[in-house]
C-alpha cells in the first residue's frame, strides 16, 4: 500500500479533431445549430468548438457532472475491494429492476420514486434486532416494508395517503411470497389518532418523505420529462411549497418520534434540489435543522446513497456547470431522553 496511484479519467486537453458538418454552408443559410460546431476527438468523444468553459468533450463533461466523484487510490483491484468496506460513507448500488431480485419492481414502478427493498433491508439490519418494529409514515409502494420482510422476524407498519400504492405493496408481497406487513391508508399527520398505534413503541423509523413540490416542478437540461406528483391529494406533502413544507414535515416527525423508543433511530432519505439565485436548496441541511427542533431528537450524521442506475444528463453543456444530483442523503437521528 506504499505508492499511491489515482485512477481518474485521463484528460488530454488538446483539442485538435475532425470538424463535423459543413459549418460554412449552414452559416450562409443562417441555420447553424450546436451540432455544426462538433469535432470528433476519437476515443475522447465529441468536442464542441462553442464550448466557452473548458476543453472537454461532451463525454468528459458529463463524467464531471456526477455529484459523486469516484477515485481509486489503491494499487490494485483487490486492495480497493478491501478498503472500500473500511472507508466508504457512500453506499453505491446498482440493483436489478427486473426478475426475482427486483422484488416486484415491475409493479412498484407505478410510483415515481420507489426505494430498493435491499437498501432498506440493509439499513433495518443495522438499526434493529430480530423481533424489532419499524415505522414508515410515507410508505409509498413499500420499499421499507419489503426490506423488513426480507429479514428474519421484523415487523413493519406503513402509512400512506394513496390507497393504490398500498394495493401495489400487497400485490408485490403476494406474488413474491413475502410477509405482509401492517398498513394504514391515512394522513401521517393523524398518526396519533390511529387506535392500533397510539400505544405502540417502535425501534426504528425509516422513511423517505416527499420533498415539497419538487417532483412536479419543471426540470432542467436534457431531463425535461415531468415526473408528476405522487397524488393530487392536498394533504400530500408533495403538493405544498417549500416554505410550508418544512414546518409540516417537522410536525409529522414530532408525532411519529413520540412513538419511537428511547435510544431508537430515525432515518430519513432526502435529496437536495438544484441551487437557484434565491435559494441554495440544501434540503438536507434544512431538514436537519427542522428535526433537531424536536425535543430529545439528535442528529448523528449521514450516509450517502449513490444509485448507479440513474442516467447522467449533459446539463449546461457546452456553456456552464449544472450538477447531476445522483446521490441522496440518508440522515440519521437518535432519540435520547
Ligand atoms: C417518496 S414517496 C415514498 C416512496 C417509498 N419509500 C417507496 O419505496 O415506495 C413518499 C410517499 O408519501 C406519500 N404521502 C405524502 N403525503 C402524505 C401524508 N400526509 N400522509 C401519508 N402519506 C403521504 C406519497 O403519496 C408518497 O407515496
Amino acid at each position: 500500500m506504499s505508492e499511491e496511484k489515482q485512477t481518474t479519467l485521463e484528460i488530454n486537453d488538446s483539442n485538435k479533431g475532425i470538424i463535423y458538418n459543413n459549418e460554412k454552408n449552414n452559416e450562409k443559410k443562417g441555420k447553424r445549430t450546436l451540432k455544426d460546431y462538433e469535432q470528433d476527438m476519437g476515443e475522447r468523444g465529441i468536442y464542441n468548438t462553442k464550448n466557452r468553459l473548458n476543453n472537454l468533450t461532451g463525454r468528459e463533461w458529463n463524467f464531471f457532472l456526477n455529484s459523486v466523484m469516484e477515485t481509486d487510490f489503491a494499487q490494485n483491484h483487490e486492495e480497493f475491494e478491501l478498503w472500500k468496506y473500511l472507508q466508504d460513507s457512500v453506499i453505491k448500488t446498482r440493483y436489478p429492476s427486473s426478475g426475482k431480485e427486483s422484488y416486484g419492481h415491475n409493479l412498484r414502478k407505478i410510483h415515481p420514486s420507489p426505494k430498493p427493498p435491499q437498501l432498506m433491508r440493509d439499513i433495518i439490519a443495522f438499526f434493529t434486532k430480530s423481533g424489532g418494529w419499524i415505522l414508515d409514515p410515507f410508505m409509498g409502494v413499500g420499499g421499507t416494508l419489503i426490506g423488513a420482510s426480507l429479514l428474519p422476524d421484523r415487523n413493519a407498519v406503513g402509512i400512506e395517503i394513496e390507497e393504490k400504492y398500498i394495493e401495489v405493496f400487497k400485490e408485490t408481497c403476494a406474488r413474491n411470497g413475502l410477509k405482509q406487513q401492517t398498513t394504514f391508508c391515512a394522513d401521517s399527520r393523524k398518526i396519533l389518532e390511529i387506535d392500533d398505534l397510539k400505544n405502540k413503541t417502535f425501534d426504528l423509523i425509516l422513511t423517505d418523505p416527499p420533498y415539497a413540490n419538487m417532483l412536479s416542478r419543471k426540470r432542467t437540461g436534457g431531463d425535461r420529462k415531468d415526473k408528476g406528483a405522487f397524488t393530487s391529494d392536498e394533504r400530500d406533502l408533495g403538493n405544498i411549497t417549500y416554505d410550508k413544507f418544512m414546518p409540516e414535515l417537522g410536525g409529522i416527525i414530532k408525532d411519529n418520534t413520540s412513538l419511537l423508543k428511547n435510544k431508537g433511530y430515525l432515518v430519513i432519505f432526502c435529496k437536495d434540489m438544484q441551487p437557484t439565485k434565491e435559494n441554495h436548496n440544501l434540503l438536507h441541511a434544512d431538514i436537519i435543522n427542522e428535526i433537531c427542533k424536536i425535543p430529545y431528537i439528535y442528529f448523528k450524521g449521514y450516509k450517502i446513497w449513490y444509485d448507479k442506475t440513474i442516467n447522467l444528463y449533459p446539463y449546461g453543456y457546452p456553456f456552464s456547470y449544472v450538477s447531476n444530483q445522483l446521490h441522496q442523503f440518508i440522515l440519521i437521528f437518535r432519540k435520547e431522553i
